[in-house]
């Protein structure tokens, strides 16, 4: 187990904010975290982490931040249609989806190239290309801060657009250990969303592994790869609105574009409204609108969270301006 002090976060969130933690706890097992709690230190303010693919911290954290290194792909069972794979919380999200692929398993392929992990995932029900990860997920193993097991069966983690029961603010008591998963063994592809047809057609034929460099192909030239520009994908969340708001706006804006939800509500996509403001490519001091996809922020370098907020909140004001309707950060403030 790592344990340290004054620990540097750096490297634990994507957008590369330079905040520390009081304290940082590693843990490579249930057992080691279970220790860990029933030895007493974990006290209040806690935080469990993934990857920081979705954290933006807006000053040093006076407590400890705990993150999984849990591993493992375990087969639970199978029958000849699906196969249910218990997955640790500390897997890479994007190895996972890897290992799918390799092994012909259905469902996961969409979410290609997700950064962060497999825990955090589950907790975020992140989502892309017309999939949520809740549509493969069987259940959810937890550990909660008095060192209790509880185990969330699908319908219990309360699934909506990223949303998920763990987000609640009395429910971050609850560390994912573990994920289990319920993929396809027979053919089944998800192709309806945006441009997936157009870029698999420059493939021979539709294969698992050709729809996944097809999705990797397009988040590729849309998103900035944290790596090497500080990012935490989608700032904001697209808002639902009601048909009739829609209707609206639709008579000044004939070109905008919408997914409807059901026969009243209708999600409209904020980077299309940020980009209509004309924030797409620009700065506010250090933080930047991404020029090929309005809906990213990027720390230019040197940002703090401060320079993200700031320009988070002129992003939301624009829009609520022009458009009367509020967007939220899809990003977890800390
Ligand atoms: N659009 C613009 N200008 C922009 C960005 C988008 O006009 O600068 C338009 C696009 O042309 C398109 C529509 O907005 O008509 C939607 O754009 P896109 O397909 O790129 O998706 P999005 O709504 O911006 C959502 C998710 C992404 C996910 C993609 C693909 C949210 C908050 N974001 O983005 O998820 O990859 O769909 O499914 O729902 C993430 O959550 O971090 C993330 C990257």
């Amino acid at each position: 187990m790592k344990d340290e002090v004054d620990y540097s976060l750096i490297g634990h969130n994507t957008f590369g904010i330079a905040a520390t933690a009081a304290r940082y706890i590693e843990y490579d097992s249930v057992a080691e975290l279970k220790e860990f709690i029933a030895s007493g230190a974990l006290t209040e303010p806690y935080l469990h982490i993934g990857q920081g693919s979705n954290l933006l911290f807006t000053r040093n954290y006076p407590g400890t931040i705990l993150h999984s290194r849990i591993k493992g792909k375990e087969v639970m069972y199978e029958t000849d249609d699906d196969i249910v794979v218990r997955v640790g919380g500390g897997e890479i999200w994007d190895e996972w989806v890897a290992y799918c692929v390799n092994h012909q398993w259905y469902g996961a392929e969409n979410l290609s190239l997700i950064p962060g992990e497999v825990g955090a995932g589950a907790v975020q029900n992140i989502g892309a290309y017309g999939i949520e990860v809740k549509d493969i997920i069987q259940c959810v193993e937890t550990v909660d801060a008095k060192g209790e097991d509880c185990i969330f069966t699908n319908p219990q983690c309360q699934y909506s657009y990223r949303q998920s029961i763990f987000k609640r603010p009395d429910m971050k008591r609850y560390f994912v250990t573990y994920v289990t998963f319920r993929l396809k063994k027979k053919e089944c592809y998800h192709l309806d969303y945006g441009s997936i047809r157009a870029e698999l057609a420059k493939y021979t034929s539709p294969n698992l592994d050709n729809v996944r460099q097809a999705i990797i192909s397009i988040r590729s030239n849309k998103l900035p790869d944290p790596q090497t520009i500080g990012n935490a994908g989608s700032f904001f969340m697209n808002p639902i609105i009601s048909r009739k708001k829609f209707e609206q706006i639709q008579k000044s804006y004939p070109d905008i574009p919408f997914y409807e939800l059901d026969a009243f509500n209708i999600k409209v996509p904020a980077g299309w409204m940020i980009e209509q403001c004309g924030w797409k490519g620009k700065s506010l001091g250090p933080v930047a609108v991404y020029d090929k996809q309005a809906l990213i922020l990027v720390n230019r370098g040197g940002a703090s969270g401060k320079d993200v907020v700031a320009l988070s909140d002129a992003i939301r004001q624009s829009v609520f301006n022009k458009f009367n309707i509020d967007i939220h950060p899809e990003v977890n403030f800390i």
